[in-house]
């Protein structure tokens, strides 16, 4: 994998054009940028495709409801998205849209060779159909209560109470969350694609070192269970490509969607001469990489491997998987102000603080990726404005100032310049292997270790000293060349910053560069700013704002929403004695307590009180707990209740408990 240069195509999975780009994307988007500018860095010739998921359901509806067609609304949401990117500096190569004639051929071409290679089945199937809408209804528009617990509003394929999952037909009391209707079940019939005529080729080719350990655990599973036949099918009323032999009837939007990575490359390879078939062609050598979140795995490991080699294209290099975002612990959350748009964030604060945040926490596993706000503002304010920009900002001063800009004709310190470009392999192997985290830290080791440097020699007593000049000048040069070694280590990181950086040194950022040697550089504009608290906070104000919907039955200001007596009477309310109360490893805001409510087995939760409760303090205290929420699933385990505690947050929450005489399990009147 040496030989320069390297071929490679990387996607990012494709948005959907019916929502804006929030944080929880961003990891993704990140990751896969850094990968390829680090690439394109080292001499290879990458190249970086992503479009919009333009087809589907949900965009034909919400086009619908705006009274505009899907059309518009998928413009809409590609500027928007476009938009978004460049301002986080994501450098797609090309960025379409698969409503694109380059889609529909690819998606035709596919359908005839998987329905020429006897791979595809027809079955009639029954499905829910809303009389109203006149249309059949995806699982995720269909409510009703849970065939297994009874829980009411339940999707139309799993239930988020007891976690098991049914036919939408199973459920009891359906309606259609579109019109509110009963729906009715109808007939239709649809073609599937045979997976399991494929599955010799997906049990090679996701051992072949395709896949990353967890997930080849996860298809081992798929495997064990059986690979079920695919359906490629849907409905009209639905926006997406019409299927040739089949008039009125549409690919469904996963069937086109990862044809889409395909589309934009092949848009790509006409506008700019570039070979597609030595990308995609059967025998092709250059590699290609997808990055995606684990939740798209069976997508891309077992359908569409499947569906490159009946259209006899080649099959991806590797699929990088990737876990989901979560803020301070717990799923983004459009209630706390954790849900935040691309927009939104950059109303508020710099891309690359947040590149550089998921740069230092990523590694190369499934493992969900925490954005910790208190953690994000020391570390961008650490690493980045103490440790790295520092090292120029304390030398560039004295060079202008002193010396007219011009540095040093020899290094002070060749040996302490040699041992940061050696570095650099380490470094490059880190990113190569997607672990920014490793990269990130090797990096700040070593600009730890050039502001030792500095600290040594003290060009601020130096400047005092008439003799000392030449050693001001040797010393402060010898700071900058060691910043701009270290700037090529994080360009792929700091796209931004680079610009800036080549601005004031009047020279190129480079991977394992030559030193400047008596050169001249420009006056000195500072580079980074420090994140406030204050940034934080109002981003996620805005977050809660933006999710406002004025409506006319807006309470006073004072209380959030009016809610009727009968919802209030569903809240089961307990007396819990907590018995146990434990931090939780990885969690910053987290206790886990263990409470008696008077049922045979103990309720485990998770309640946000650790900065203002040591767990000791704890044990054996009396309070009110909800009894009757939905448990919920979180990164540390299962919460199945929630605690009562008053208090604008932090130290400042007091857990609400009951005088004495009240016993676990009462029920709060
Ligand atoms: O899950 C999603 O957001 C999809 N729009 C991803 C598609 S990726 C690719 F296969 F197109
Ligand atoms: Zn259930």
């Amino acid at each position: 994998m040496t030989n320069l240069p390297r071929k490679i195509l990387v996607t990012s999975a494709l948005p959907y054009a019916n929502g804006s780009i929030h944080i929880g994307h961003l990891v993704e988007y990140i990751q896969t940028d850094i990968w390829v500018r680090f690439q394109k860095l080292r001499g290879h010739q990458c190249y970086y495709v992503c479009a919009d998921d333009a087809h589907g359901t949900p965009i034909m509806l919400r086009a619908q409801k705006e009274g505009i067609t899907p059309e518009e609304l998928i413009a809409r949401f590609n500027i928007e998205h476009q938009a978004d990117f460049v301002d986080f500096a994501i450098q797609f190569d090309n960025y379409y849209s698969t409503h694109s004639p380059e889609n529909q051929h690819f998606s035709n071409l596919i359908y005839k060779s998987l329905k020429e290679g006897g791979h595809i089945e027809r079955h009639t199937i029954c499905q829910f159909y809303d009389p109203v809408k006149e249309m059949f209804l995806p699982d995720r528009f269909i409510r009703g209560e849970c065939p297994h617990c009874g829980a009411k509003e339940q999707y139309g394929d799993h239930c988020e109470n007891c976690l098991k999952t049914y036919e939408p037909t199973d459920l009891k009391n359906p309606v259609s969350a579109i019109s509110g209707e009963t729906p009715i079940e109808k007939d239709s019939e649809h073609l599937f694609v045979n997976l399991s005529n494929f599955e010799a080729m997906l049990r090679e080719w996701t051992g072949s070192g395709a896949l990353q350990p967890e997930v080849l655990h996860k298809i081992g599973e798929w495997f064990e269970t059986g690979l079920k036949a695919w359906d490629i099918f849907r409905d009209p009323p639905y926006f997406g490509f019409e299927i040739p032999d089949e008039p009125g009837k549409y690919f469904y939007v996963w069937l086109d969607a990862p044809i889409g990575y395909m589309a934009s490359f092949k848009n790509l390879c006409d506008r700019k001469n570039v070979d597609f078939d030595e990308f995609w062609g059967k025998d092709s050598q250059a590699e290609v990489y997808h990055f995606i979140g684990k939740d798209i795995q069976y997508f891309h490991c077992l359908f569409w491997p499947s569906m490159l080699t009946a259209g006899g294209f080649r099959k991806p290099t590797a699929v990088f998987v990737h876990g989901f975002l979560t803020v301070d612990g717990e799923k983004m959350s459009k209630s706390r102000g954790t849900f935040i748009n691309a927009r939104t964030y950059l109303n508020h604060i710099k891309p690359e603080y947040l590149r550089y945040y998921f740069a230092a926490k990523l590694g190369n596993g499934v493992d969900d990726v925490d954005l910790n706000l208190d953690d994000f503002l020391q570390r961008v304010n650490t690493d980045l404005v103490n440790k790295f920009v520092n090292i120029a900002s304390r030398c560039v001063k004295f060079i202008t100032s002193h010396f007219e800009g011009k540095m040093a004709s020899e290094l002070a310190d060749t040996a302490l310049y040699q041992q940061f470009i050696e570095e650099g392999d380490k470094i490059a192997e880190a990113y190569e292997s997607r672990d920014y985290n490793k990269a990130m830290r090797y990096i700040m080791a070593l600009a730890d270790r050039a502001n030792q440097y500095i600290d040594t020699h003290k060009p601020w007593t130096m400047v005092k000293q008439a003799e000392n000049k030449a050693e001001l000048q040797a010393v402060c040069s010898q700071g900058l060349n060691l910043f701009r070694v270290l700037m090529g280590y994080l360009a792929p990181v700091l796209p931004l910053m680079v610009n800036q950086v080549e601005a004031f040194l009047a020279a190129k950022v480079f991977w394992q560069p030559e030193p400047l040697l008596a050169h001249t550089i420009n006056p000195y504009k500072p580079l980074i700013t420090r994140i406030q608290k204050k940034q934080i906070d109002a981003m996620i104000e805005a977050s809660k704002e933006s999710l406002a919907t004025p409506s006319k039955k807006t309470p006073p200001s004072s209380v959030t929403e009016t809610i009727s007596y009968e919802d209030f009477a569903k809240v089961d309310l307990r007396i819990a004695r907590i018995i146990k109360a434990e931090h939780v490893e990885g969690a910053q805001k987290l206790l886990r307590l263990t409470l008696d409510v008077g049922e045979e087995k103990p309720r485990n939760i998770f309640a946000g009180i650790k900065d203002a409760y040591a767990p000791e303090q704890l044990t054996d205290k009396l309070t009110i707990m909800v009894a009757n929420l939905i448990p919920r699933k979180m990164r540390f385990g299962l919460s199945e209740g929630m605690v009562l505690a008053a208090g604008p947050g932090k130290k400042d929450i007091f857990l609400l408990g009951p005088d004495e005489g009240a016993k676990p399990g009462m029920r709060v009147k």
